[in-house]
């Protein structure tokens, strides 16, 4: 198969690009399309056979669900069960926008792969005028998980997209570099108090200011759970092909474990805020400035993918305070690395 990445920006015909769009969704395809977080890859969601597709092209487990993009607040009501008034609030705040809300699914509306056979599904309406264009010529619910190969780093340009995707799947909408970076807050309100089942552009002080006590466990607790209930949490995530460790983020600390790296042979790529140009990495991405965690967010994924093009055989990315958006940032880069810090006492003593 051939994959087409049509440009949608301000110089091209919008109609026309979400009507080609719009019609291979409508024939059972799937297509790519980007959000405020991360690019997608859509499929009709009550359509069965379409929304297999994406677990195809993905190479994604079938026992975790997608995520249901919907244009307008009032769709919500077709298709779950009964919207609290905790849910309501939250809607009426954040949509359009990064906060995806666990409701009761009303049975037999939405195909059942879309769910993964859960008696809840997370909807979420994306703050992305191509995002909101598709979906409101389609006039459907589209299933849409982040558009990368299972365990990659989610997209955040449409050349990761291709880069995954190509021949997988006919049809990319480049709408340029997406402004999050990470995917949405996920909030559980079937229980009460809410948990959030994963951290992301809405912070937990945010959810609490709308609607009160909100849960959030901890980076460990979320991986020590034994049932996880985000399914997807509990598989690997954004590892790239090297191992992540994580470092304090003290250039100091930072230069004398790259200097201790390298004698035992490493070439050391290292991900750290713009002053910490340590002269020594073989390969710098920087983060954008100290304590900037907006541009963190930004760029991670894509830093964590430059990390492939490499030939470094260690990675280093510093840590951040898990203070607002720092926690989702702690999350994404905690499961990178496999929980693993660098301690530079002890590589001297190894
Ligand atoms: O920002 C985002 O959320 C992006 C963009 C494309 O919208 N989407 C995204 O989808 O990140 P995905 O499939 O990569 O992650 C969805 C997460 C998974 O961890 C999944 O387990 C969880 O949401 N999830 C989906 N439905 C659920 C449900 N009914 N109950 C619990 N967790 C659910
Ligand atoms: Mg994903």
């Amino acid at each position: 198969m051939e994959t087409v990445q049509l440009i949608v920006d301000k110089e091209v015909d919008k109609e026309n690009i979400y009507s080609q769009a719009v019609d291979l969704l409508n024939q059972g395809e799937v297509v790519a399309f980007p959000t405020e977080t991360v690019y997608g890859l859509g499929a009709v969601a009550t359509n069965e056979e379409a929304v297999k597709k994406i677990f195809e092209a993905k190479g994604r487990p079938s026992d975790n669900p997608l995520i249901v993009h919907i244009g307008t607040i009032e769709e919500v009501s077709a298709y779950v069960e009964e919207i609290s008034e905790k849910a309501k609030k939250l809607m009426e705040r954040f949509w359009p926008g990064p906060l995806t809300l666990i409701l009761k699914a009303k049975p037999g509306v939405l195909a059942k792969n879309v769910t993964a056979g859960l008696s809840t599904v997370g909807i979420r309406m994306p703050d992305h005028e191509v995002a909101l264009g598709l979906l409101r010529t389609l006039k459907k619910p589209l299933a849409a998980p982040s558009a990368n190969r299972s365990g990659k780093p989610s997209p955040t340009k449409a050349e990761h997209v291709y880069e995954d995707l190509q021949g997988r799947i006919p049809l990319i909408l480049d709408g340029g570099t997406t402004g999050i970076g990470i995917e949405s807050t996920v909030l559980d309100v079937t229980v009460n108090p809410p948990v959030i089942l994963r951290p992301g552009g809405v912070t937990k002080e945010m959810l609490e200011a709308e609607i009160g006590e909100v849960i959030e466990p901890t980076p460990k607790e979320q991986q020590l759970e034994s049932a996880p209930k985000a399914p997807g949490m509990k598989y690997t995530h954004y590892a790239p092909e090297a191992p992540v460790y994580l470092i304090e983020n003290d250039c100091k600390k930072i230069e004398q474990a790259i200097e201790e790296l390298k004698k035992k042979g490493h070439k050391v790529a290292l991900l750290a805020p713009s002053h910490c140009a340590a002269a020594s990495a073989d390969y710098f991405f920087p983060f954008g400035e100290e304590e900037d965690q907006q541009q963190m967010a930004a760029k991670l994924y894509d830093s964590l993918r430059a990390c492939d093009k490499t030939d470094a055989t260690i990675i280093l990315a510093t840590t951040t305070s898990t203070e607002g958006v720092g926690a989702a940032i702690m999350n994404r880069l905690y499961k990178a690395a496999g929980g693993k810090y660098i301690n530079v006492r002890n590589l001297y003593n190894q």
